[in-house]
């Protein structure tokens, strides 16, 4: 399977050895030459038996068709048609695909009637005179040296990984599209297409009937699309000469397409071997939210509000009568008309960007709004990090996000103001010049600490002993004890994190009694909070240390809050309070992981069963806080008594997210502080202060070694000063892995360790380069016929290396939530 990772660079070299290779292999011919046609029972077979072509009929129909499928996947998969619109539908015997001395790739029926021609000759210099079926699926023409004409330029409903889908003007169809099949028994051209922005702005677009646009991904922001996600696969947006196309690559050897189906969804399939089939993880449109312009011109989509459709501040449905019965297609309009001179902006939190921007790079969100409020005809502006989208005319297109987007700043002739939000007018009476520059920071500032002073008299907070843990997942919307993901004067509550008052907190731990105390972290003692009605929550008390100031912290919580996930423990709410800082967590009655695998008389409790939920779930949760979630969080902290495990025993990472909120750029800039565990950190994090994904891999590495062997890391001692992960290293290439295994542990047969202890050697290993990512350990995981590298020596294999030993092992796991290390070095 490795070979499907074939890529698009690699075709000169595939080229070569197809050439002195050329001939049978198995059932089918590898080469295509002129003057060699391919008939109708014949099979060209790429070099690693991944794809065939030849001819087929699909379904139940009865016309014949040309087309590349894969040959090693038991359920037959067109991934590519010649003659989509021209089938056979006679004369089939005899039928042949024939590459023309001219050069030219014609497909003839029985009678030698010309059925369909792939004009690849047309225009070239070089006439081609072989072609090649690549291991990616690519059918390749050329003259032996240049590939002068390829299948992947020409796509039919299905984009493979390392294909092209965007706009190559030096091709004959200058557009690259997917194009839906009429119906999944004829190949002819659907009625839905699916590719880049015409106009060459980088932004997947859905259309039905070539024109009318049904959907859209949003601008690719250099890493992702917010409605395209990259799951398993890694976009890259390329622009080259005349062509500006997104290609793709996958990070596992898996099976992955994604394909414009006839019923219009975007799907996103890979194949499962154990089940012998395709499984679908993820299709757009996912809802009805996600059709373009459902709410009309100026109204925006909140698939969590009733109705759906609602109009921005200052705005009001076009025609009250049509938006109450539900018809959204005139949108909203103004309450006062817009001038030139109305330069207030509303902000929206929580929402996903209008169509059709404009997009600068600019140094700040001032500079962003000048460049908005200098022109009559800007009408919105949003900046993210670095780049400032302009919109002009009607704000189309918009749905709100729970997950965090940006604000969105919308000009209107009445501001809804908050208190200090005069700034945008103050800005507008002034020129830009440098002094101005000056007024701008100080009415900043002041409107910094006017508005602190308004938070600190509006807020109340709630009591958390009546916190209610049944309905605590709910957002509580109708007080105004909340923090809310909006910017201030923001009329829209977008994510709300209650808030709990000092004194709540302080009665129902008993004072931060010792005797509630559950453990002490590198955060902060943590203490066990009880609730009215009989729950428990856990309290982290955040030793002040952080560096960050009230509203970068709130905000902060705020993000980390909203990562859901089952494997990741949840934050139920905060208190921040001039000195304090308190988080509240769920309260996980089993403790952390290190407790039981760690501890002789508790470790039968989880049997090998157990632990591989284990493990997969902290696959899963580490998964998404590196990638499913738009935040991106680096744990740099994970370690055994950092996996909580709940009533069944399911594990939930706890702690993530900590670096963030006591400041990354600080722990970024400080690399004499290391915050980590020793025993769990990566040598480029221990050595040099750098973490990055794979220094969370790193350390899940570790996790998982010590999972397996019931061994610690930390102080691990074994008679040839060997470290746990030299132990293991030792005893993987002598081939006695079982004895690796802790020896409590019943085991049904010998796979599953064997593939365990293999991927967390691939993890520990020295270059974060060689290690795998999360979702590639999924897939590891995942899919057992799947090749794995030999993994190389690991890092820190002698007990007496850094990181190891250093430190004496015995108060390291007494408690739940955190025992982490802040230490200079
Ligand atoms: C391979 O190609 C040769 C020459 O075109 C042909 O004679 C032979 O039948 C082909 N073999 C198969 C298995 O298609
Ligand atoms: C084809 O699939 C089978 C399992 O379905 C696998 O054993 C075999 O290695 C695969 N062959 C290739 C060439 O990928
Ligand atoms: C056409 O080929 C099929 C098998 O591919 C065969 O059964 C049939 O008899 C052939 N027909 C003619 C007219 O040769
Ligand atoms: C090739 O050219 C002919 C004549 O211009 C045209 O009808 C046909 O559609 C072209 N084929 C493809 C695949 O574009
Ligand atoms: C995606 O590709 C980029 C290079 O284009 C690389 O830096 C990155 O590590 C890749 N990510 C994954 C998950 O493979
Ligand atoms: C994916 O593509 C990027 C750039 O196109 C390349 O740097 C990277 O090595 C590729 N990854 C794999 C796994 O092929
Ligand atoms: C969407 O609707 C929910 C429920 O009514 C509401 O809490 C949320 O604030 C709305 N989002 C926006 C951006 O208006
Ligand atoms: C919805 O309103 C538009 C005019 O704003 C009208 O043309 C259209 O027919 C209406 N649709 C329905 C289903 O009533
Ligand atoms: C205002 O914006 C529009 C659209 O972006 C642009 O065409 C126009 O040139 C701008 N006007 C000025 C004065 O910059």
């Amino acid at each position: 399977m490795l070979a499907f990772l074939c890529t698009f660079s690699s075709f000169k070299t595939t080229l070569g050895l197809d050439e002195i290779s050329s001939g049978k292999t198995g059932t089918g011919n590898q080469t295509f030459r002129s003057g060699q046609p391919l008939y109708e029972d014949q099979r060209l077979v790429s070099k690693g038996g991944q794809f065939e072509m030849g001819f087929f009929s699909p379904g139940n129909s009865a016309n014949f068709y040309v087309g590349i499928w894969y040959k090693n996947i038991s359920v037959q998969t067109v991934v590519w048609v010649a003659n989509r619109e021209t089938p056979i539908r006679q004369f089939y015997n005899g039928s042949r695909l024939e590459l023309t001395t001219s050069g030219n790739l014609i497909l003839f029926d029985g009678l030698s009637k010309r059925i369909w021609a792939a004009n690849s000759s047309v225009g070239l210099s070089s006439v081609p005179n072989k072609g090649v079926l690549l291991d990616d699926g690519n059918f390749v023409l050329s003259d032996g040296l240049t590939i002068l004409w390829q299948s992947f330029d020409y796509l039919t409903d299905t984009w493979l990984p390392s294909g092209k889908l965007g706009i190559d003007k030096s091709l004959i169809n200058q557009r690259q599209l997917l194009t839906s099949w009429k119906n999944p028994d004829d190949p002819a051209l659907g009625k839905f297409s699916f590719g880049m922005d015409p106009r060459g702005s980088p932004e997947f677009f859905m259309w039905k009937n070539q024109k009318q646009i049904l959907w859209r991904s949003q601008v690719w922001n250099g890493n992702n699309f917010a409605f395209f996600p990259n799951l398993l696969t890694n976009f890259s947006y390329i622009i080259n000469g005349q062509a500006k196309y997104f290609t793709y690559n996958i990070s596992a050897p898996i099976a992955t397409r994604y394909v414009m189906t006839y019923n219009g969804q975007i799907n996103q399939l890979v194949w499962s071997e154990r089940y012998q089939k395709w499984e679908l993880i993820f299709s757009q449109p996912a809802d009805s939210c996600n059709n373009f312009a459902v709410c009309g011109p100026n109204g925006f989509c909140n698939i969590t509000s009733s109705p759906a459709c609602n109009c921005y501040d200052g705005f009001q449905p076009h025609s009250q009568e049509e938006w109450q019965s539900a018809n959204w297609s005139a949108g909203c309009i103004r309450k006062k008309p817009l001038q030139c001179s109305s330069n207030g902006f509303n902000p929206v939190s929580g929402i996903s960007m209008p169509a059709n921007s404009q997009i600068m790079d600019l140094e700040s969100a001032q500079v962003c709004q000048f460049a908005c409020s200098g022109n009559c005809s800007c009408t919105a502006y949003a900046y993210n990090g670095g780049r400032c989208s302009l919109w002009t005319g009607d704000l189309l297109d918009t749905r709100a996000l729970v997950d965090f987007q940006g604000d969105l700043y919308v000009r209107s002739a009445d501001v809804i103001l908050a208190k200090g939000k005069k700034k945008s007018s103050v800005l507008v009476a002034l020129s830009i010049t440098i002094p101005l520059l000056v007024c701008i920071s100080l009415t900043y500032l002041l409107w910094r600490i006017c508005r602190r002073k308004h938070n600190k008299k509006g807020e109340t907070s709630e009591n958390l002993l009546f916190l209610n843990l049944g309905f605590s997942s709910k957002q509580n919307t109708d007080s105004n004890n909340i923090i809310t993901g909006s910017k201030p004067g923001g009329e829209k509550k977008v994510f709300n994190l209650p808030q709990f008052s000092f004194s709540s907190i302080s009665a129902a731990t008993d004072n931060f009694s010792p005797a509630n105390k559950l453990g002490e972290g590198g955060f902060g003692p943590v203490y066990k909070g009880n609730l009215f009605d009989g729950h428990s929550v856990a309290v982290k008390r955040l030793s002040t240390r952080s560096g960050q100031g009230l509203e970068e912290l709130k905000n902060e919580t705020v993000l980390i809050a909203k990562l859901q996930h089952r494997n990741l423990v949840r934050l139920l709410g905060c208190c921040i309070e001039q000195d304090e800082k308190i988080l509240i967590y769920e309260y996980m009655p089993n403790k952390s992981l290190d407790l039981f695998i760690f501890d002789p008389s508790k470790k039968y409790l989880l049997d090998w069963r157990s632990r591989v939920q284990i493990i997969e779930g902290i696959t899963q949760g580490l998964l998404y806080l590196h990638q499913h979630s738009r935040l991106r969080i680096i744990h740099r902290d994970l370690k055994a008594s950092n996996v909580l495990l709940d009533d069944d025993m399911n594990p939930k990472i706890s702690d993530f997210g900590m670096a963030r909120i006591f400041g990354e750029d600080e722990l970024q800039a400080n690399t004499n502080r290391i915050v980590g565990t020793y025993g769990y950190m990566s040598p480029e994090y221990a050595m040099e202060g750098l973490f990055s994904v794979k220094s969370d891999v790193f350390a899940f590495g570790v996790l998982l070694l010590e999972i397996l062997s019931g061994k610690k890391s930390t102080g691990f001692r074994h008679s040839d000063c060997l470290s746990l992960l030299g132990y293991a290293w030792e005893l993987w290439i002598s081939e006695r892995v079982l004895e690796f295994i802790d020896s409590d542990l019943e085991i049904p047969s010998s796979f599953l360790p064997l593939r365990f202890m293999h991927v967390g050697l691939l993890c520990v290993q020295e270059s974060p380069s060689d290690r795998p990512t999360m979702s590639d350990v999924l897939a590891m995981f995942s899919n057992e016929h799947m090749q794995l590298v030999f993994p190389k020596k690991p890092a820190f294999t002698t007990s007496g290396s850094l990181g190891l030993g250093l430190v004496s092992t015995g108060n390291y796991s007494v408690n739940t939530l955190s025992t982490s290390v802040m230490d200079g070095r």
